[in-house]
């Protein structure tokens, strides 16, 4: 490979790297695809199973809503399940598995196969037809993907939502989606401790006329409370049923699932995701970026609860017929070095997670990993957040043995894939995530939407459509087209702000929009807020993301009281409780500050942005539009 000399911090791959990787010269292969995208995407469409080929690779005559392998047939479960029990692969691990307790399971594909089948089935005996919407909410265990791919496997449309909600969280989401069925589980093991979901989904479906049956998974044992007529064990239903059952066979644009994630309003928006192009997408990007092996052991430690989980734990893995590890617990759970002594026990090739992540256990020091054998390692992965550029080389150091390269891929929900991120034969900088993936066109732009100047600060654009692209916001097209694609038409706007190098390298630098980035986990600030409001001490709130040493931003709230209450270190106790009640503990205030008058906008937008810079002792800025 024709390297030039690169500026800054550079770790340029080993010879090993770069022969052993399955595109050694990336730069050939960038220059092609990006000629060359719908060629690039059409071969790559080619590696799977279709019921029917496309007409087109891409259809953009509705633009910005895109289609993808138009009029082709096809189902992902199909290519994730299906397609392997004619192969070797049938009898190959899918997941090894490790409870918190230390409990072991063993999943092969045929095994997976199977269970799906049998869930699927169980859906239909319910009534479950194609297009209906199904709530799953449910920690780190195998029944979450099977219950994900038993739903795709027969059209319907599954909605995850991350087990660490509570219950306005749970209700609100099943409520917008008009779910009619939930999947859950009893209890869910996290710290030693077991955290009653069933018990938060019967309140939520108290407040949810549209969900007829809830299945629940036995898993930690906890006593629950089963609603007759309602509510069913799913050992039981899956034990009445058989072992086969068809694939459906579906429309490549036919929505896969929806995941609801933070925008600039209190309302989530619900991002919607389809068969086809989000199969040929995620598989792609796990393939080239992760260089996924025959022999590899990948380990993605985020929760099927997010996209990174949909796309990386479940989808992209199957459909490479790769073999995965999923663990249910905490990561510091019994002791800091856990993670590290699953590595060594399952002799893991590949690891992937959060900044957040490493920057805690960096903190726990470089002794529990040294405790470890981690040399079945040979890649290394980074999401969620930008990764400074001091836990990129602890990373690097001490879990990586400094032969590891450090993929940091860029993405989100309304991605699909990864979308800014590196191959491992490409030099790497730490904090960056290098460049666009093949085909893809990304830009930082000013506000008249003009490219701005090397190492310049603007907005974060990607110029084409992609194929595991968000296809709109499920129940609001127009919040979609405004969103994404209103401030620069023809153009996806990321809501982040970047910088690209002299070498052409994103630097990823935050959020521009009303979104906090709280231990990689995306929140609004007005979700925040208006569980704030919701306590009937506070008028008005507003909170802001200030920099945190571990979870990267910590939430900063200030309130206002209503007439009659005082402030006292016993408020703040509960007005931080209350928002871990009504909307999640990963949403906890680091502080709440109480103030006679928060600084408004003479419309009365709370300007945020001030209270930032005092918070922080800096400037101000622009605080023309202030009222006072
Ligand atoms: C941020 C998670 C810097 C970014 C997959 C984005 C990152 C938001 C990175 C999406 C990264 C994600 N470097 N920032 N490697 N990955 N982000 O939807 O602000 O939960 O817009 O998807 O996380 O969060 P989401």
């Amino acid at each position: 490979m024709s390297q030039q000399e690169l500026h800054g911090e550079v770790y340029y791959p080993s010879a090993q790297v770069v022969s052993n990787a399955i595109i050694p010269n990336p730069d050939e292969l960038y220059e092609w695809a990006y000629a060359n995208p719908l060629e690039f995407w059409a071969q790559r469409a080619n590696e799977y199973e279709w019921y029917s080929k496309w007409d087109k690779v891409l259809d953009d005559s509705t633009a910005p809503f895109y289609k993808w392998f138009t009029n082709a047939q096809v189902n992902i479960v199909h290519n994730a399940l299906d397609r392997h029990q004619d192969t070797d692969t049938r009898d190959k691990v899918a997941f090894f598995w490790e409870g918190e307790a230390g409990d072991e399971r063993v999943l092969t594909y045929g095994d997976l196969y199977i269970e799906v089948n049998r869930f699927a089935n169980v859906l239909k005996k319910l009534g479950v037809a194609k297009g209906d919407r199904i709530t799953i909410y449910m920690g780190r265990i195998p029944e979450i993907i099977v219950a994900m791919l038993a739903c795709a496997k027969i059209g319907a449309i599954h909605s995850v939502v991350f087990g660490g909600f509570s219950v306005p969280a749970l209700a609100g989401r099943i409520d917008d989606s008009q779910s009619n069925l939930v999947i859950t589980q009893d209890g869910n093991w996290l710290n030693g401790k077991v955290i009653d979901l069933k018990k938060i989904v019967d309140e939520a479906v108290a407040q949810s006329p549209s969900v007829k049956h809830v299945v629940v998974v036995q898993r930690a044992g906890n006593n629950v409370t089963m609603h007759a007529g309602r509510d069913l064990w799913y050992h039981e239903e899956v034990a009445k049923v058989n072992a086969a059952c068809e694939t459906e066979q579906l429309d490549a644009e036919a929505p896969l699932y929806i995941l609801y994630t933070s925008g600039t309003t209190g309302k989530p928006k619900a991002i919607l995701h389809t068969h086809g192009g989000y199969m040929v997408g995620t598989a792609t990007t796990l393939k080239y970026v992760f260089d996924i092996r025959e022999d590899d052991r990948w380990w993605c430690a985020a929760d099927p609860g997010w996209v990174t989980g949909h796309s990386y734990i479940v989808y992209a893995p199957l459909l490479l017929g790769a073999t995965s590890f999923m663990y249910e617990g905490a990561p510091m759970f019994p002791a800091p070095d856990r993670w590290w002594s699953l590595i060594d026990k399952y002799k893991l090739t590949i690891l992937y997670t959060a900044p957040t992540a490493i920057r805690a256990f960096m903190r726990q020091g470089e002794g529990h990993p040294a405790k470890h054998d981690l040399s079945s390692l040979r890649l290394l992965g980074s999401v969620g957040e930008p990764i400074n550029p001091e836990a990129w080389r602890w990373y690097y150091k001490y879990i990586g043995g400094e032969h590891c390269p450090i993929m940091d891929t860029w993405w989100q929900t309304e991605t699909g894939g990864f979308m800014i991120t590196p191959v491992p034969a490409l030099p790497l900088k730490p904090g960056s995530g290098t460049k666009p993936f093949f085909t893809y066109e990304a830009d930082v732009v000013n506000e008249a939407g003009d490219s701005v100047a090397v190492n310049e600060e603007g907005y974060l654009v990607l110029k084409r459509p992609w194929p595991s692209m968000l296809r709109t916001l499920y129940g609001d097209p127009e919040r979609y087209v405004q969103q994404y694609w209103g401030k620069y038409p023809g153009i996806y706007l990321a809501g982040d702000s970047a910088r690209r190098d002299e070498d052409g390298y994103f630097w990823i630098i935050g959020r521009v929009d009303d979104v906090l980035n709280v231990s990689g986990h995306r929140l609004g600030t007005a979700e925040v807020e208006s569980a704030l409001v919701s306590h009937p001490a506070v008028a008005e709130a507003a909170v802001i993301g200030l920099p945190h040493e571990i979870k990267g931003q910590g939430i900063h709230a200030f309130v206002l009281l209503r007439a009659g209450y005082n402030e006292s270190d016993e408020l703040e106790k509960e007005l931080i409780q209350h928002v871990a009640n009504v909307l999640s503990p990963i949403a906890k205030p680091e502080k709440i500050y109480f103030m006679a008058k928060l600084p408004k906008t003479r419309s009365g937008k709370i300007m945020r942005r001030v209270l930032k810079a005092r918070a922080q002792g800096l400037p101000e800025g622009d605080t023309s539009t202030l009222e006072e």
